[in-house]
C-alpha cells in the first residue's frame, strides 16, 4: 500500500523537529542546566558569594539587650530589628563606624498601619490624614513598645471597616455592644479577652420574631419574620451579613 504524499511532507516536518528538540536537549543545552546535582551546586556557588546584609535579631540582643527585653513584651513582639533599621551586619561588626538608620519620619509607620481593607480584622489601622496628623508617629508612641497612650474609646478604632460598613446599612442604629457583650480588657489586650457573638436565631429573633416587643428607646420598629419558618433552621448570618443584613429577593 502506498503512503499518501501528504503524510509522508507530515512526516518530514515531525523528524524535523523533534531533530531540532534532541539536539537542543543533548548539545546546546549547557550540563548545568541539565544534570540535578550540577544545577543544584551552581545556585549555591552563586547565592554563596553574595554579601550578607542582614545580621538576625539575635545578633542585637549582644549589645542592645534593653531594646531586645522591651520590643519582646509589646505589640511589636513579632517583628524584625532590621525590618525596620534595614540591613545592619556592618552595623553588628563595627558600631563605631557604621550606624543603622532609624525611620522616625511619620512616614514610615503607615507602610503596615494605613487604613487598608485587605488587612487582617482587627489589624490596628488608622486614617493616615485624620490621625493626629503633622506630628511624627513616635512622639506619642514608643517604636519598640507601641501601646497607645490612652485606651480607644471606638470599637471603630481597630474595626474601622465592620463600622464603616454597618454605618450605610439598616442597622446603623444598633451599638456594637447591643450584639457583642465586651468587656474593658478587650480594649486593652484584644487577643486575651473576646467579647461575644450572637449563637442562636432566638438572638435576632429578640428584635424580629412576629411577637417581638418594641424595644425601649427604639426609633424604629424592627421589619418582622416567622422564626419558625423564614430561612429555615439555618443560623441567620447564613444569608445576612449582620453588619449589612439587607435581604435580596
Ligand atoms: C557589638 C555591639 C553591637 C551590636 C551587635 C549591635 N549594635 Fe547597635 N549600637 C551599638 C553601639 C555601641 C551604638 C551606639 C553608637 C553611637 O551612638 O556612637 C549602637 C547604636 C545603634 C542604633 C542607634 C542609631 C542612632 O541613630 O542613634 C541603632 C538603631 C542600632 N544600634 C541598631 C542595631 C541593630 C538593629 C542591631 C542588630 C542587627 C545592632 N544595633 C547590633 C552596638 C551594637
Ligand atoms: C517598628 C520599627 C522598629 C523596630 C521593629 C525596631 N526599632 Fe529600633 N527604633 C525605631 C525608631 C523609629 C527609633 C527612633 C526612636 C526615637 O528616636 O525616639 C528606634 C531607635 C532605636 C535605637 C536608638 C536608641 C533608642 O533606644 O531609642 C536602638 C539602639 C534601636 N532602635 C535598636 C533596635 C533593636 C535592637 C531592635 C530589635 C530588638 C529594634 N530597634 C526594633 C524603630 C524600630
Ligand atoms: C512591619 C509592619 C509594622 C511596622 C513597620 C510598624 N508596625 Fe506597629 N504593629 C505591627 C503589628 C504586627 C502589630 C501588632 C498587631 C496585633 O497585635 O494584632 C502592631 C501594633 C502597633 C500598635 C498597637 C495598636 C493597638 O492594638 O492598640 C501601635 C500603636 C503601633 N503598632 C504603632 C506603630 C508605629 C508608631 C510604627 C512606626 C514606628 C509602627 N507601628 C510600625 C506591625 C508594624
Ligand atoms: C499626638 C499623639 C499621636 C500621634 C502623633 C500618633 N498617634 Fe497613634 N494613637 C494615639 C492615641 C491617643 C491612640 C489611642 C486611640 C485613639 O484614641 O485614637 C492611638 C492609637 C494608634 C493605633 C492603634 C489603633 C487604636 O486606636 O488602638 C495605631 C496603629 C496608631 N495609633 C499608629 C500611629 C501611627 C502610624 C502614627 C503616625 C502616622 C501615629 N499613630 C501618630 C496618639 C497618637
Ligand atoms: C484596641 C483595638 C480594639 C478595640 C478598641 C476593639 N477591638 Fe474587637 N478585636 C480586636 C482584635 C485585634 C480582634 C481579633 C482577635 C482575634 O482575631 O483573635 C478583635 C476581635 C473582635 C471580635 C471577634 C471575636 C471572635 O471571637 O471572633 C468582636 C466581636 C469584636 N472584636 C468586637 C469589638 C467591639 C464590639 C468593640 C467595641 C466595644 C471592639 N471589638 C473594640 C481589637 C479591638
Ligand atoms: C445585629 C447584631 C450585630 C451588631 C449590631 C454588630 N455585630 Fe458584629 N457580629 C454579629 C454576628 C451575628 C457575628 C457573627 C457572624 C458570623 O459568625 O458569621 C458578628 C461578627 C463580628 C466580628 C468577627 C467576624 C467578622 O465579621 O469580621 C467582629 C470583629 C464584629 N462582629 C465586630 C462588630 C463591631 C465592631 C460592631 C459595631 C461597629 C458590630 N460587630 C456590630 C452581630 C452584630
Ligand atoms: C435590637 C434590635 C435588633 C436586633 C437584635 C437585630 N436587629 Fe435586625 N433590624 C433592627 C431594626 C430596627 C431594623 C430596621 C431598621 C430600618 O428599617 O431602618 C433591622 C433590619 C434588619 C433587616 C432588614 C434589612 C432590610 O431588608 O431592610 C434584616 C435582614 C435584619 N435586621 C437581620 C438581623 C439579623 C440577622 C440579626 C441577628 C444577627 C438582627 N437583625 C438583630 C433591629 C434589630
Ligand atoms: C436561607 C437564607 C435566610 C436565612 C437563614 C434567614 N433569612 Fe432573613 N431573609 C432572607 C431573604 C432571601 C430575605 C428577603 C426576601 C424575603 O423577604 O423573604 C430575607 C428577609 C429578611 C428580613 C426583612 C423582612 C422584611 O419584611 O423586610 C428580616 C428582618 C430577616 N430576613 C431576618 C432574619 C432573621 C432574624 C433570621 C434568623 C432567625 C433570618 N432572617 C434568616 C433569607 C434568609
Amino acid at each position: 500500500m502506498k503512503i499518501p504524499e501528504q503524510v509522508q511532507r507530515l512526516a518530514i516536518v515531525v523528524g524535523v523537529l523533534l531533530a531540532v528538540v534532541l539536539i537542543g536537549r543533548f548539545v546546546l543545552l549547557p550540563s548545568r542546566l541539565v544534570a540535578r546535582e550540577l544545577h543544584q551546586t551552581a545556585t549555591i556557588e552563586r547565592e554563596v558569594v553574595k554579601p550578607v546584609r542582614y545580621a538576625g535579631s539575635t545578633a542585637c540582643a549582644d549589645c542592645h539587650d534593653d531594646v531586645v527585653v522591651k520590643k519582646a513584651k509589646g505589640y511589636h513582639k513579632g517583628l524584625a530589628c532590621e525590618g525596620c533599621h534595614g540591613p545592619a551586619v556592618k552595623h553588628a561588626e563595627d558600631p563605631g563606624a557604621v550606624k543603622p538608620a532609624a525611620p522616625r519620619d511619620r512616614k514610615f509607620c503607615p507602610v503596615c498601619h494605613a487604613y487598608d481593607p485587605a488587612r487582617p480584622t482587627g489589624f490596628p489601622q488608622i486614617n493616615v490624614t485624620a490621625h493626629n496628623p503633622l506630628k511624627p508617629c513616635i512622639t506619642c508612641h514608643n517604636a519598640h513598645d507601641p501601646v497607645p497612650p490612652r485606651t480607644p474609646r471606638d470599637c471603630a478604632a481597630c474595626h474601622g471597616q465592620i463600622e464603616r460598613t454597618k454605618a450605610v446599612s439598616s442597622h446603623a442604629l444598633l451599638a456594637c455592644t447591643t450584639c457583642h457583650a465586651t468587656p474593658e480588657q478587650h480594649k486593652r489586650s484584644p487577643r486575651r479577652a473576646t467579647p461575644s457573638k450572637p449563637e442562636t436565631r432566638e438572638f435576632c429573633g429578640g428584635c424580629h420574631a412576629a411577637d417581638a416587643p418594641l424595644k425601649t428607646g427604639a426609633i424604629k420598629d424592627a421589619p418582622k419574620v416567622d422564626l419558625g419558618t423564614h430561612g429555615r433552621s439555618y443560623p441567620c448570618w447564613q444569608c445576612h451579613y449582620p453588619h449589612l443584613p439587607e435581604g435580596r429577593s
